[in-house]
């Protein structure tokens, strides 16, 4: 769309509740430069990056090379908030790939040097890093667990999931409460390091389908972790308290799965299709068209973290594995996707509106809100929407920052934006990894287009398209 009043036509003919600014206000007044503050953190602007693991660690589960050029991006792209970077295993088998980071006494030194080439890269821009926080998601995958060489599935789960489960020929393995235990102790011994290691938070990972967002919707697993809400949350209260008592002085921030869908599938056409699923308890926050009602689980989630004090939230949506249209939406679909069975603006819109409603019910929360990349050229005009009626507090972005790093800081300076840096969803950065390759903007930046995985990528996707 060329201008704001053609985008608005769109928007209302196919019937997609989202609201946008025409112009860019002044970077004096711009609400992208307000700083925030919560419980004692300063963040100096409202632009996020959003966590986005790149397959590229080393086998032991240190940053490569690549690792650390992709985390510089993050510090030059001017945003003040760094939301985890990536994520991070608390443990080897909780890798969802065999490149993953892992945080443990032996690659935590690399993990503080990492975050330290961040921080450098941020002072040598915009000469001192005021306002810069950097936190560090951690995770265990799960059901999406392949922590090993080959990267096959290794489903560590939190339940029999009906749908799934099929999708895991070698069957999946029931973690016990003892071993969910344990865990809990990893997470909060990972949260120390984090701590040691110079990290302002963690985010504790509830989101994707991975195992913190799989057990939230536990509810028909037996025993401690199962059932109830209060089962269902002990998980995460537990890794709460932990980090209370061992991680003195470490912000802690959770990023969730607002809503979730049943699990899409592809046709042998190429299109999606939800999975038929009658009766189905598996979601946390089923969005079947109300999106009010989807929201409910979130709330008294909310609500128990608000009681707990932890008051940073970043929002996202379902699934990459199982309804990628919901948690990222794009033109065109990653090699284990399918073609986009709605408009990509209404499942942005759809995000968007679920921070704007979360926001207004939980006002003293600190939102961050996620899936803003398909907006493209509009991503700021919408952003400063949302921002100054005060829809969410942050703009997280995530694929367009691998793109076009530098966008945030051209809106801040009052640049005009580089249109052939702009993020088009090609969905290269998630078919790469999906196929064992490293991730990266393959398509717009020269550093991946010129590697030699391009050229393998160049030739899976022509299989594909045969
Ligand atoms: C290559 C890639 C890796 C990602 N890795 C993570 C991750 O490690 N943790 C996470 O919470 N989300 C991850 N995401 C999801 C993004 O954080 C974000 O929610 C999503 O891309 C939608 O935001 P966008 O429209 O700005 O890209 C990843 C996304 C991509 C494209
Ligand atoms: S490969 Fe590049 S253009 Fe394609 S979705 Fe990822 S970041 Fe965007």
């Amino acid at each position: 769309m060329k201008t704001a009043d053609a985008l608005r036509v769109h928007l209302a003919q196919s019937r997609i509740a989202l609201e946008l600014d025409a112009d860019l206000q002044s970077p004096s007044s711009s609400p992208f430069a307000h700083p925030f503050e919560m419980n004692g953190a300063q963040v100096g602007n409202r632009f996020c990056v959003l966590p986005m693991e790149g397959w590229d660690g080393t086998p032991e589960g240190e940053p490569s090379d690549l690792t650390r050029r992709r985390w510089r991006n993050f510090g030059i792209s001017g945003a003040k908030l760094i939301w985890g970077g990536e994520a991070v295993a608390v443990r080897c088998d909780g890798r969802a790939n065999p490149n993953q980071l892992v945080l443990s006494e032996k690659t935590a030194g690399a993990m503080a040097r990492l975050r330290q080439e961040l921080v450098a890269a941020h002072v040598d821009h915009f000469g001192s890093d005021r306002g810069l926080l950097v936190g560090l998601q951690l995770t265990h995958s799960g059901r999406f667990a392949r922590p090993h060489a080959g990267g096959r599935p290794e489903p560590l789960v939190a339940y029999h999931h009906p749908v799934l489960d099929r999708r895991f020929p070698a069957g999946v393995r029931l973690l016990s409460d003892e071993e969910l235990d344990r865990l809990v102790a990893d997470f909060v011994r990972a949260g120390r390091l984090a701590l040691e290691a110079g990290f302002g938070f963690v985010d504790v990972k509830h989101c994707h389908g991975y195992l913190g967002h799989e057990l939230l919707s536990a509810r028909t697993r037996p025993g401690r972790y199962g059932g109830s809400f209060d089962n269902r949350t002990r998980f995460l209260r537990e890794i709460v308290s932990g980090l209370r008592a061992e991680a003195k002085g470490l912000g802690i921030g959770v990023r969730l799965s607002a809503f979730d869908t049943v699990p899409w599938r592809k046709d042998p056409d190429g299109a999606g299709q939800p999975e038929p699923s009658p009766g189905y308890e598996c979601a946390f926050g089923l969005f079947e068209g109300d999106l009010g009602r989807a929201l409910d689980d979130a709330r008294e989630l909310l609500r128990r973290l608000d009681s707990l004090g932890v008051r940073w939230i970043c929002l996202t949506a379902g699934s990459p594995y199982y309804n990628p249209h919901v948690q990222r939406p794009a033109l065109f679909p990653p090699s284990d996707g399918y073609a986009p069975p709605e408009d990509p603006l209404q499942g942005v819109a759809r995000q968007i509106e679920a921070a704007a409603r979360l926001k207004t019910e939980f006002p003293h929360l600190m939102f961050v809100g996620s899936a803003y990349s398909y907006l493209q050229e509009w991503l700021p005009n919408v952003g400063q929407r949302v921002l100054r009626e005060g829809k969410a507090d942050f703009i997280g972005i995530g694929r367009m920052v691998l793109a076009y790093p530098e966008l945030p800081a051209d809106v801040l300076e009052g640049r005009p934006l580089r249109r052939k840096s702009l993020c088009r969803t090609f969905s290269d950065c998630t078919t790469a990894p999906r196929n064992g390759l490293v991730s990266g903007c393959y398509p717009l930046d020269p550093f991946y287009s010129e590697r030699p995985e391009a050229v393998k990528l160049g030739r899976l996707k022509e299989t594909l398209r045969a």
